[in-house]
């Protein structure tokens, strides 16, 4: 297994640009099932997490290739509308390919994601979602078996609002028979950008990015071409590594709207910063002042960026309070934070932060995704040098990051464990 050793105290200072979503990518890539016509997209990232989509694409009927740099999905031969429990096990948003194989082909049998390092994560709503639109849904070995003979729009009301539930129900509707509401829809940047992507192969979708999503099923869907948002999540990342490390880090090629959140926290934590139109220019280096972090679904502060937020907590000049609504047990990173000299308490959903000084290098183990990009934030302060086990979570989600950092000027070495 692959580690990162982390040479810290070194300031950053240069241009990272921002890879296109994961996160976007993922939902795209499985609307693609919807047609059978041929989709280029561009700027999808080079992460695991799209390799095991693309697998999944690819047993079930896709062709998968590269034209100038984009990538180009064509229908291939016999159709198999299963995903299976090798694939969904590595990645949990394997369960976005049941909407798309509902919508297109009325039937699908994919298996149950389960539970994973940061909750329990039900998928419920999307088959409330399903059920409401006539599907029929069986449990069977471990699977979920999804059929119905005629797909019909429906009113869908979240009971919460969920990302992949959104998607999920959106991508089905899009070919169903009539209207489809959505009502308290989850409204981040990807779930508009999936709708975008699907309008321009000839979907009727409105609303996407409110709360209210309104669905016209249409009979059919063309190719296109269609380009990915900038990833917000790996954006705030590098934001944030700025805000801790000396130097000026320019944060390239997003759409700073997109984690408007997170520049305001960091604004009130005392960093200084310029918003350009697709650049954040961040002047670090400066102890952050303590601030209160609740997560919350988009517009609010995202979960996803909760431990790297935290990771620049631990250096602030007081007592900061991070509160985490969306995931139960996404503390992860709090027990190898305060191996490195953090002093974080958790209770139930609450973080209490002490600042201090400094940190310092220790060995730590990386245990989701994003609880991995905060221990590597923590080890680019960090004095000494910090070793990161297990970093195969890192490459499912940041694209070439050890490149990118020390293209910035940080010492980051990718080892054979
Ligand atoms: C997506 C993101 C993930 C991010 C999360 C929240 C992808 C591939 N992943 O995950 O990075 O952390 O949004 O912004 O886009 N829930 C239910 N029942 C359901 C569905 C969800 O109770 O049927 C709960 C979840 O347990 C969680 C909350 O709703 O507490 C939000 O989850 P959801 O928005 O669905 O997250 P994902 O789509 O899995």
């Amino acid at each position: 297994m692959d580690a990162f050793l982390i040479e810290g105290g070194r300031k950053l200072e240069g241009v990272v640009k921002i890879s296109g979503s994961k996160n976007a990518s993922l939902p795209i890539l499985a609307a693609t099932i919807l047609t059978e016509d041929d989709v280029y997209l561009e700027n999808v990232p080079d992460l695991s997490d799209v390799k095991t989509m693309l697998k999944l694409l690819s047993n079930i009927s896709k062709e998968i290739s590269y034209e100038d740099g984009k990538l180009l999905i064509k229908q291939g031969g016999e159709v198999q509308t299963v995903a299976p429990y090798d694939l969904v096990k590595t990645m949990r948003a394997s369960v976005l390919v049941l909407g798309a194989l509902i919508g297109k082909y009325h039937s699908a049998r994919v298996s149950f994601p389960g539970g994973c390092a940061i909750g329990a994560r039900p998928i419920d709503q999307h088959l409330k979602g399903f059920e409401a639109m006539g599907v029929k849904i069986d449990i069977e070995e471990g699977y979920i078996v999804a059929n119905v003979d005629k797909l019909r729009g429906a009113r869908v009301v979240f009971d919460l609002p969920t990302v992949g539930g959104t998607e999920n129900v959106m991508m089905a509707a899009v070919l169903a028979e009539g209207e489809t509401i959505i009502e308290n829809a989850a409204m981040e940047p990807e779930i508009t950008d999936l709708a975008s992507f699907l309008n321009s192969l000839g979907a009727k979708i409105e609303g996407a990015g409110t709360p209210l999503i309104r669905i016209q099923g249409v009979k059919k869907l063309h190719g296109g071409s269609y380009r990915v948002i900038p990833d917000r999540i790996e954006a705030a990342t590098y934001f944030i590594a700025g805000a801790m490390s000396g130097g000026e880090v320019i944060v390239d090629d997003l759409i700073p709207e997109h984690i408007d959140a997170v520049l305001k926290k960091v604004a009130e934590a005392g960093i200084d910063f310029k918003v350009e139109e697709k650049r954040v220019v961040v002047y670090g280096g400066k102890r952050p002042k303590p601030v209160q972090v609740k997560t919350r679904p988009y517009p609010g502060f995202p979960t996803d960026v909760q431990a790297q937020i935290m990771s620049m907590l631990t250096l602030a000049r007081g007592t900061s309070v991070i509160v985490e609504t969306i995931f139960e047990n996404r503390f992860m990173h709090v027990n190898e934070l305060n191996r490195m000299g953090a002093r974080i308490k958790v209770e139930d959903r609450t973080a209490v932060v002490e600042g201090v000084e400094k940190l310092k290098g220790a060995p730590v183990m990386a245990s989701d995704l994003r609880a991995s990009a905060s221990l590597v934030l923590a080890g680019l302060v960090a004095e000494g040098v910090t070793k990161i086990s297990r970093i195969y979570h890192l490459d499912r989600g940041y694209e070439r990051m050890e490149y990118k950092l020390n293209a910035l000027g940080a010492h980051v070495e990718r080892i054979k464990e």
